[in-house]
């Protein structure tokens, strides 16, 4: 597993540089004041005003301060040395008030974060599929909450996961649905924010999830499900012909049946 993890996060944070500075994230519209979290996240989120936030795998921390601008008091955390030190930065730049931590999430439970602490924690977009374990990641988002908050998570959806995401025409079946615990290997030359990137860690590992694996990892560590809901477009061009619509989600073109491509959830500790 160590393998796996340090291949992934030097990847990681050669992709933090890359992306700081790239078109796709735009940290000059965001210094303007911008948020980078969709008005559907935000509505399902709902009022997030002097709640305390726990944002995992939180990248540069583009959408940590934003939940900070929409008003909660935030956290952010991920393996990338690199990608933590951007987030300060970007804090200090914006003016934002964040803590932000260097960690792999599998660690979250040995920084200096309180058990039952948190009324919201929150992953977004391209986050589970670098998680070996759910099970874990499940007990750990209980570890943390408080009873009466809430876990929030939208990513891609593990059906449209198993479409080949290099063919350019159809959508072939490539990968598996069901969970297992090897992971897949790949050697990326751009990445989904700049697909020109020259990187010189071109190899990741990823994990699939099915759609039970990942509800069940988060009941059994006591959470109670609100919502799941399923939506036929997702944040990034996840295949070469999905089109970008005017409210910035990438939908597959008319020709096609329409698929879930995105999930998002809402499991409540009681
Ligand atoms: C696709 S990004 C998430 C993007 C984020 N939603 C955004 O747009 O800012 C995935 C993030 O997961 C982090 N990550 C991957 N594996 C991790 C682990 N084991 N522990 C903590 N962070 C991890 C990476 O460093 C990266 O920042």
């Amino acid at each position: 597993m160590k393998k796996f993890t340090e291949t992934n996060r030097k990847r990681w944070d050669e992709l933090a540089d890359i992306h700081y500075k790239g078109k796709f994230y735009n940290i000059e519209k965001f210094k303007e004041g911008g948020i980078s979290i969709s008005d559907l996240e935000i509505n399902e989120v709902g009022d997030v005003k002097r709640k305390k936030l726990l944002h995992l795998q939180c990248h540069f921390g583009k959408d940590t301060l934003s939940w900070a601008r929409l008003g909660a008091q935030v956290t952010g955390i991920d393996f990338s040395g690199r990608a933590i030190e951007l987030a300060k930065h970007l804090s200090k730049e914006t003016g934002l008030g964040a803590t932000f931590i260097h960690t792999d999430i599998y660690e979250l439970d040995k920084t200096s974060l309180q058990p039952n602490s948190f009324d919201i924690v929150f992953t977004s977009h391209g986050a589970i599929y670098w998680l070996p374990d759910l099970k874990r990641w499940g007990e750990l988002i209980s570890f943390f909450l408080k009873p009466g908050g809430f876990f929030y998570i939208a990513d891609s959806h593990p059906t449209g996961n198993i479409f080949d995401d290099e063919n350019k025409r159809d959508l072939i079946i490539r990968y598996p649905y069901f969970h297992q615990e090897k992971p897949l290997e790949f050697e990326e030359e751009g990445s989904y924010a700049d697909e020109e990137a020259e990187l010189q860690n071109k190899i990741e590992y990823g994990w699939v999830h099915d759609l039970s694996y990942i509800i069940n990892s988060l009941i059994n560590a006591g959470l109670r499900l609100e919502f799941i809901h399923e939506y036929p477009f997702v944040s990034w061009k996840m295949f070469p012909f999905l089109e970008e619509k005017e409210d910035g989600w990438w939908y597959l073109p008319e020709r096609f049946q329409k698929i879930p491509l995105m999930f998002t959830l809402k499991a409540r500790k009681d």
